[in-house]
């Protein structure tokens, strides 16, 4: 039977459709509430607000749990690869062989940048941040392809979400390349995904750059890892910008900007940028837990809380199983993964941590990673980014599916009320 919730407004009842996603959630239906009370819902950063439906990606944040189109992250974090799990994002169902050599070869052909849009890199300055390139280029690729601009033409969609996928590892390893002034190489479409990136990243003209398996994988792994997460910060921001029209490439680069911020996928960067400065200034693990409880003191245990997991992200969990074995293979022997290690044991054996829910999330361990993987710290966030894709791309189609309204929130106003303009001289 259908359920209902009820409102009393002023000694009035009010009705709403109660709705229930197939994994049990429930939401009230709120959209007639304005219209039959004059009253709308108030919740500044959303935090109890449903802005879609969507069956893309189902997060139990009170278990830790997260999974795809029905596939639990940890199975395909060990058995999949990026580009089939991205085709699993987009197209709803994991590809058969020739739908996945389709997809490969259509992402494939796509890989390299226009020669007057690599002329990008050089106009911005050497210590510009990755973030900033990237979404600038990826903005610029709707100069380029003016004729795929259409987000109701299906088929311009797909090329330019697979001209996105294909095209942002070239973007993040150029934007790497201009800071430190080496030449750009050319993506070769022999090689996987990940180690194309990866030879563009690290690979020069002069030598033979040979990809390790072990770093190619871990790669391929953090990229599955950070796919989709429902509708967080940088989703939520792709989908408003694309409920206007705007094209896929505008919304992405939107994403992007809004990953970038430390409270988001920026994180990542802070984290380690935190565990070097914890090591650098000889604090113990304690000292610094203490410090991020202090409410007078500005720090913050980066990595650490979530809005939606009052668990431990069940992505941290993966990377940190695999953080041992990695920097054991690469005979990495880092004291920052001994930090982080400490200050987790620390912080959850803490009052403060356990009554707030706050655990370690997907940033606390993936920067470890990625720094003994050699991606440089700037570039950490390019990385989230570039595992995103798929499930923003995904997302952002879903949203025209559905034919959403433009996303426009509603605001109580607090300011002046009324009142008569007086010239500057009389003020
Ligand atoms: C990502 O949403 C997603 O799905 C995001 C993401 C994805 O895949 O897209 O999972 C990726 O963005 C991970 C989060 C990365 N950010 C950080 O690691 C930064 C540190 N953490 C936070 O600032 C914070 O926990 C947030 C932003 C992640 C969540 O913020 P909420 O849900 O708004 O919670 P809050 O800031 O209101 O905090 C609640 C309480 C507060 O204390 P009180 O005011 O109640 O006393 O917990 C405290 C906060 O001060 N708190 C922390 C803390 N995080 C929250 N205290 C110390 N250290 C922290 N890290």
């Amino acid at each position: 039977m259908a359920s209902t919730g009820r409102i009393e407004i002023d000694g009035k009842t009010h009705d709403f459709a109660v709705t229930e996603g197939t994994e049990g959630e429930r939401a009230i239906h709120i959209e007639d509430l304005r219209a039959q009370t004059q009253c709308i819902t108030l919740d500044p950063g959303y935090k109890n607000t449903g802005s879609c439906e969507s069956a893309i990606t189902f997060i139990d944040g009170e278990k830790g749990i997260l999974h795809h189109r029905g596939y639990s992250i940890e199975d395909l974090a060990s058995n999949s690869s990026f580009l089939e799990v991205a085709y699993l994002l987009i197209h709803g169902e994991l590809p058969t062989q020739s739908e996945y050599e389709m997809f490969r070869s259509g992402v494939t052909i796509h890989t390299m940048l226009h020669e007057d849009l690599k002329d990008f890199f050089s106009a911005f300055p050497k210590d510009a941040h990755p973030m900033a390139v990237c979404s600038a280029v990826v903005a610029a690729l709707s100069t380029f392809y003016p004729e795929d601009l259409d987000p109701n033409d299906s088929e311009q969609v797909m090329n330019s979400a697979e001209r996105l996928i294909a095209k942002f590892p070239t973007i993040a390893a150029y934007a790497h390349k201009h800071s430190i002034g080496h030449p750009c190489l050319y993506p070769d479409n022999s090689l996987s995904y990940v180690e194309n990136f990866l030879t563009m990243m690290f690979g020069t003209p002069c030598d033979e750059y040979e990809v390790d398996p072990v770093v190619a994988r871990a790669i391929e792994m953090l990229l599955i890892l950070h796919a989709d997460h429902e509708q967080n910060c940088s989703t939520s921001t792709v989908r408003l910008v694309g409920s206007s029209h705007a094209n896929l490439f505008a919304s992405i680069s939107a994403g992007i900007n809004a990953l970038w911020g430390p409270r988001h996928g920026g994180a990542n960067q802070q984290v380690v940028e935190m565990l070097e400065s914890i090591a650098e200034e000889g604090l113990t693990a304690r000292q610094f837990v203490d410090r991020a409880k202090d409410r007078d003191d500005t720090s913050r245990l980066m990595g650490f809380g979530h809005r939606v997991y009052r668990n431990y992200d069940p992505r941290a969990r993966v990377i940190k199983s695999s953080a041992d074995d990695v920097l054991a293979k690469l005979g990495v022997d880092d004291k920052l993964l001994e930090i982080a290690i400490d200050l987790e044991r620390i912080a959850l054996e803490e009052d403060y941590f356990a009554e707030r829910r706050l655990y370690p999330n997907v940033d606390f361990y993936s920067g470890v990673i990625f720094k003994a993987l050699g991606i440089p710290v700037q570039s950490f966030t390019v990385l989230f980014a570039m595992g995103r894709l798929p499930g923003w791309i995904a997302q952002w189609m879903e949203l025209h599916e559905q034919e959403q309204a433009i996303g426009r929130p509603r605001q109580i106003y607090t300011g002046p009320t009324s009142r008569k303009y007086t010239p500057i001289e009389t003020r």
